[in-house]
């Protein structure tokens, strides 16, 4: 099954399988999420959801729950 995943503050959008880890499907986008350990632990990777969940990138796949998922980088380019 394929999902949206779009990509906030750029709006990128991007197909995806579900269980596709996050990062993967950032960078088929050509989004750069920022990573460290890759392990979870180090939440460099941190991502919000649309509901305001607060994911790891790094240790997330796409959910089978939606067909579209909406996720806010926090890394600002301009800062
Ligand atoms: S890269 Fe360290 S928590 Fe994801």
């Amino acid at each position: 099954m394929t999902i949206c995943v779009c990509f906030l503050p750029d709006n990128v959008t991007v197909d995806a399988e579900v269980g596709e880890s996050l990062l993967d499907v950032a960078d088929r986008a050509g989004v750069s999420i920022p990573t460290g350990c890759l392990m979870g632990s180090c939440h460099a990777c941190t991502v919000e959801l649309e509901d305001g969940e607060v994911i790891r990138a790094c240790i997330s796949a796409v959910p089978p729950e939606s067909q579209k998922l909406t996720i806010n980088l926090f890394s600002d380019p301009t800062w």
